[in-house]
């Protein structure tokens, strides 16, 4: 893109504008609850290659196809029962479904499987934008590949800056995380891909089945099923290191590194201390996360340094975001 981008409130004006951009094979910045996402017309082959050029992004990496209806669902994949008592429980909201695909959508979404990862989301100006533009729509976070996924339109005008012509800003994501990612190509024996805001106790409940845990990938970086299990992936350029255990005294020690807590540690707190909550509410500290990561990115500190939070539920995402971002 030679220009810079421009970056659009969601009146109906400007939502008719993005649809046509779209309609007409364009890439458009999208506000969704959990992280700002980059897309595309999903039925274009032309469209969806522009997201992979704009962010850097492997081929093998595949793409989440966006939906506004249920109706939409069987387009882009085949259902069962299990995905469709998820979709009833959880839709719209944070949480991808894989499924075997439909002819509709082609190879390059979804890295040449057979299977797509489909998400009705719940932001309302992007669920008006997919209906306006009447088309399912690919996104995957907008960031460059490899880096902090963006939650705010300032994040992705930073981070993509020309790469992307048009930015939808719908205000801060209020998830904060990616979504959590199932795949129920075996209905009967869901695999959590890739864990978020909806918790794999919560999943495991309405399906009435334990979520397991993707087998290890062999073979490096080319998993079986999930590119977005890389181990590097959502980092910030400044290394960052992991602690099961983090006392706020440590910091005096380590000047130069930034100390990440998920709550506020008692007390008066030197300069270098941070903390994700100030009461350890952990789904706000996952809204603040990548945020709060960004900003530590840019304040020249040697290294980050930060505690993960024990426990099931939430804290299983907040850990695979640090785990991810430590590399
Ligand atoms: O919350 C989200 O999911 C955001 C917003 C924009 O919707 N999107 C997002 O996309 O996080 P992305 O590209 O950063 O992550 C997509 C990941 C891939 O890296 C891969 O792990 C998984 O989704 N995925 C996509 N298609 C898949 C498939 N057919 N089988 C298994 N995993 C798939
Ligand atoms: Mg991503």
């Amino acid at each position: 893109m030679a220009h810079a981008p421009r970056t659009y409130t969601g009146t109906p004006r400007n939502l008719a504008l993005l649809a046509r951009v779209l309609r007409g094979g364009g890439i458009v910045a999208v506000p969704t609850e959990t992280v700002y996402g980059l897309a595309a017309d999903a039925t274009s082959r032309a469209a969806c290659l522009r997201i992979f050029a704009a962010k850097g992004r492997p081929s093998s990496d595949p793409l989440i196809v966006h939906i506004a209806s249920l109706r939409d669902l069987g387009r882009v994949a085949v259902p069962n029962a299990a995905a469709l008592r998820l979709a009833g429980k959880f839709w719209p909201g944070p949480l991808t479904l894989v499924l075997p695909k439909t002819g509709a959508v082609p190879g390059v979404v979804t890295a040449g499987l057979p299977s797509v990862a489909v998400r009705m989301p719940a932001h309302p100006l992007f669920r008006r934008l997919i209906r306006l533009a009447g088309v399912p729509l690919a996104a995957p976070s907008a960031n460059p590949f490899g880096y902090v996924s963006p939650t705010t339109a300032e994040h992705v005008r930073r981070s993509l800056g020309r790469r992307v012509g048009h930015i939808l800003d719908g205000g801060a994501s209020r998830v904060g995380l990616e979504s959590t990612i199932v795949d129920l190509r075996d209905p009967g024996r869901p695999v959590l891909l890739r864990p978020g805001i909806i918790t794999r106790e919560e999943i495991s409940r309405v399906l009435g089945v334990p979520v397991r845990n993707a087998g290890r990938p062999r073979g490096g970086n080319r998993p079986r099923v999930a590119p977005g299990q890389m181990a590097r992936h959502y980092s910030p350029r400044t290394p960052v290191s992991l602690h099961a255990s983090l006392r706020p005294a440590q910091a005096a020690k380590g000047p130069r590194d930034a100390w990440l807590f998920v709550s506020k540690p008692v007390g008066r707190q030197p300069v270098n201390v941070f903390w994700l909550d100030e009461r350890g509410d952990l789904r706000r500290a996952a809204r603040r996360l990548f945020a709060v990561l960004r900003d530590l990115d840019e304040g020249g500190f040697r290294r980050i340094r930060a505690e993960l939070p024990p426990g099931t539920g939430v804290a299983e995402a907040l850990r695979d975001r640090l785990t991810r971002a430590a590399g």
